[in-house]
């Protein structure tokens, strides 16, 4: 029965990491998966974590099932983490949160309760954004359309773009949004364009849905979350998915949660309860170590300083980075205005190279970079900067 069957193209972002651990060239660089990176390359394990998953191997009694959305501290830790601990969803409890295997897992649970809840809905998703949402949403059966975002003549937003199409969504679909640090562009709204978001979406009634993948990797812990306060303070009813991959470093653990928000705590359990179906259908219940690390760290004050005081560090070294780059290419040779590069926000660079050039630089120079010329900027070491500024000279001599 398999005889017939044709092989599936490799996947635009993982794929890149298998291409360049067969490559044998020396001088391979890979700038494609969003995994960060320190000054030598590598991606080390957090010290707050290492010291949360001993105390957790220490009192650890029991590796039996976890409850469908997963421990209870879970969900009011992210839930503080997301909206800040003395917000009124909190206090009113109208907010539900499932402990999810990854954001991805998030955005895909938030998917199949949407496609129940809403079968006739669309999802309306930036252009561009990240390669695998339009694969989860089409997954679940829900037909996503863009709405305008990225503008590369100015490298920057086209909110007044953006504004037309949200002021056209019609009510009872869905809009997905990137919290902050958007994938793949690296171009955030300000906090007022987040107020206007927030306007169209309670008078239009359509329904948003936030990516939070990457919450402390642009300004901040919590000025990171103007958007999702602005979307609070207007709708509802909305949902918020997190990961924890990059600001807790646990990419392998598949750590992040599904958070949803009603009009009363009554509505949310109701609705939840549908999620928890969904879940319990998918994958049962959530592999808990992840989670526990997370409780761990942020119910532990002298963790939860630790591990802030690490993701500043990478927040600042990304940041950093942005700037020895834009300084290396110039000292390089390399012709152009790059300075918005270091205005990007998150791990993310939209480099503006063509995918021709993202083509001579994998085949020829080794250099990884995801179609659509997003580059991961946490990838640029001391020890591959010369080489990657003038390999790019050169793509953008040949091409
Ligand atoms: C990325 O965009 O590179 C990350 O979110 C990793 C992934 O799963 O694609």
């Amino acid at each position: 029965m398999f005889d017939t069957i044709l092989p599936a193209p490799p996947d635009s972002i993982l794929g890149l990491t298998d291409a360049w651990k067969s490559d044998p060239n020396p001088l391979k660089v890979n700038l494609g998966v969003g995994v960060y990176k320190d000054a030598s390359g590598n991606t080390p394990i957090l010290a707050a974590v290492k010291a949360a998953e001993a105390l957790i191997l220490q009192t650890a009694t029991t590796k039996s099932y976890m409850p469908i959305s997963g421990a209870p501290e879970y969900g009011r830790c992210v839930q503080e983490m997301i909206f800040g601990g003395t917000h009124e969803i909190l206090s009113s409890g109208r907010a539900r949160t499932a402990h999810t295997p990854g954001g991805t897992a998030a955005l895909r649970s938030g998917a199949d309760f949407l496609k129940k809840v809403l079968p006739n809905a669309k999802v309306w998703v930036s252009s561009p954004t990240w390669a695998n949402h339009k694969g989860v949403f089409g997954a679940a059966g829900i037909p996503t359309v863009d709405y305008p975002y990225y503008d590369p003549a100015s490298r920057g937003l086209d909110f007044a773009r953006m504004q037309e199409a949200l002021e056209q969504i019609p009510a009872g679909d869905i809009v997905l949004l990137h919290a902050c640090c958007h994938n793949p562009s690296g171009v955030d709204l300000s906090a007022a364009q987040w107020q206007i978001v927030a306007a169209i979406a309670a008078r239009r009634g359509w329904l948003p849905f936030l990516d939070f993948a990457y919450q402390g990797y642009g300004d901040g812990l919590e000025d990171d979350r103007a958007g999702v306060l602005a979307l609070a303070a207007a709708c509802p009813e909305f949902l918020v998915a997190s990961s924890f991959s990059k600001n807790f470093g646990l990419y392998q653990d598949r750590t992040g949660a599904l958070t949803l928000v009603a009009g009363t705590s009554q509505v949310a359990s109701s609705a939840f309860s549908n999620v928890e179906i969904v879940i319990r259908v998918n994958y049962s219940n959530p592999p808990a170590h992840g989670g526990l690390i997370v409780s761990r760290i942020l119910t532990d004050p002298a963790l939860r300083e630790q591990w802030l005081g690490e993701l500043t560090a990478m927040r600042e070294h990304i940041a950093a980075t942005r700037v020895r780059f834009v300084a290396g290419l110039a000292g390089h040779g390399v012709e152009g205005d790059f300075s918005f590069i270091a205005r990007q926000k998150g791990m993310f660079s939209f480099s503006g190279l063509s995918d021709g050039q993202v083509k001579f630089l994998r085949d020829a120079k080794s250099i990884y970079i995801v179609g659509g010329g997003r580059i991961n900027v946490a990838g640029i070491t001391e020890g591959n900067l010369k080489y990657l500024c003038t390999s790019i000279r050169e793509a953008l001599a040949v091409q």
